[in-house]
C-alpha cells in the first residue's frame, strides 16, 4: 500500500481521494460472498425496518438506534408491496447491513483491520484511531434508494470534528448504478447540522446552516471494483437511485480518533461490554 504526499495533499484539499486497486478482486469477492451468506441466514419476518435518510421518522426506531454494536439488516424503502410483503426476493430487497460488522464478523473484521487499511489510516493521520461503524451497502438493482446530500459528521459527530469514511467499491460504481457524488472542497464549509438524541428518546436535527448544498457543484465519483474512496467527515456527498439492472455493492468503514470526544447524544452508542476497538 503506497499513498503519495501529493495524494494526501489532494485529500486535504478536496475532502476525498480515490485509490484505485486498493483491494484485490479476491478480497472484494470474499466480502460479497460473506454478505450473501449472512442474507441467506437472515429471516426477514423478524424485522420490518426501512432505512432511508429522507424519512427520519422511520429510522428513528429502536431497531436502528440500537444497531451500533450489532449486525442488523435494513430494507430498501421500495422493497415492499402495499400489503407489506416483499416485492422481490429478500436477496434483492436489503438496503444494507450495519453497523458492527467489523467487530462481530470474522471476515469483515479481518478485512477492516488488514495491514493495508491500517497503513492507510496511519498515512492520513489516523494511526491511533477507533473503528466506529461499518456498513455493507447493496444499492440493489431497480430499487436501490437514493441517499440525499449529507455530511457524515452530521450523524457521527466528534469533538474536534475529525472522522474519515473508507468506501470500498466491491463492484464497479457508475452513474448508471448509483455511484457516489461529492462537492470537491465542500468539507471546508463547516458542519450544517447534527442528528442528536432528543429528550423524548427520539432523534432530531440541530441545524447550524439552512443553506442547501449547491447541487451543480456535485461531481460523480465513478470507480472500478477494488477502489477505495476516502471521504472526509465534513465532505458533502450523496448517491442517486439505482434504476439499472446492476447492483452496486460497497463496504464502508468509519474511523474516529482515539482521543476525540464522542458525545452521548450521537445516535450510535455501544454497550459497555462492547467498547470501540482500534486496529490492534
Ligand atoms: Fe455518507
Amino acid at each position: 500500500m503506497t499513498i503519495s504526499e501529493q495524494q494526501i495533499a489532494q485529500y486535504r484539499d478536496t475532502g476525498f481521494l480515490v485509490l484505485k486497486d486498493f483491494a484485490g478482486d479476491s478480497d472484494c469477492d470474499s466480502l460479497r460472498a460473506r454478505a450473501q451468506e449472512m442474507v441467506q441466514e437472515f429471516d426477514p419476518a423478524q424485522v420490518v425496518s426501512i432505512f432511508t435518510t429522507r424519512e427520519q421518522n422511520r429510522i428513528a426506531d429502536e431497531y436502528f438506534l440500537t444497531s451500533g454494536d450489532k449486525i442488523r439488516f435494513f430494507f430498501e424503502e421500495n422493497a415492499f408491496n402495499e400489503d407489506g410483503t416483499l416485492r422481490y426476493e429478500k436477496e434483492k430487497s436489503i438496503n444494507k447491513i450495519g453497523h458492527a460488522l467489523h467487530d462481530l464478523d470474522p471476515v469483515f473484521d479481518r478485512f477492516s483491520r488488514s495491514r493495508n487499511v491500517k497503513e492507510l489510516a496511519g498515512a492520513i493521520g489516523f494511526e491511533d484511531s477507533l473503528l466506529l461503524q461499518s456498513m455493507y451497502i447493496f444499492k440493489q438493482p431497480n430499487i436501490g434508494g437514493e441517499v440525499t446530500c449529507h455530511q457524515d459528521s452530521t450523524f457521527l459527530y466528534t469533538e474536534p470534528i475529525d472522522i474519515v469514511g473508507l468506501w470500498f467499491a466491491l463492484e464497479d460504481a457508475t452513474i448508471e448504478n448509483g455511484c457516489l457524488w461529492a462537492i470537491p472542497g465542500g468539507h471546508q464549509r463547516g458542519l450544517k447540522s447534527r442528528w442528536v438524541r432528543s429528550r423524548d428518546g427520539g432523534m432530531e436535527f440541530e441545524i447550524y446552516d439552512k443553506e442547501p448544498w449547491p447541487a451543480n457543484e456535485l461531481v460523480p465519483l465513478e470507480v472500478e471494483k477494488g477502489s477505495l474512496i476516502l471521504l472526509h467527515g465534513l465532505l458533502p456527498h450523496r448517491s442517486f437511485e439505482n434504476r439499472s439492472p446492476h447492483s452496486r455493492h460497497a463496504y464502508t468503514l468509519h474511523l474516529i480518533r482515539a482521543g476525540a470526544k464522542y458525545p452521548e447524544d450521537n445516535w450510535l452508542q455501544r454497550s459497555q461490554t462492547m467498547p470501540l476497538r482500534g486496529f490492534e
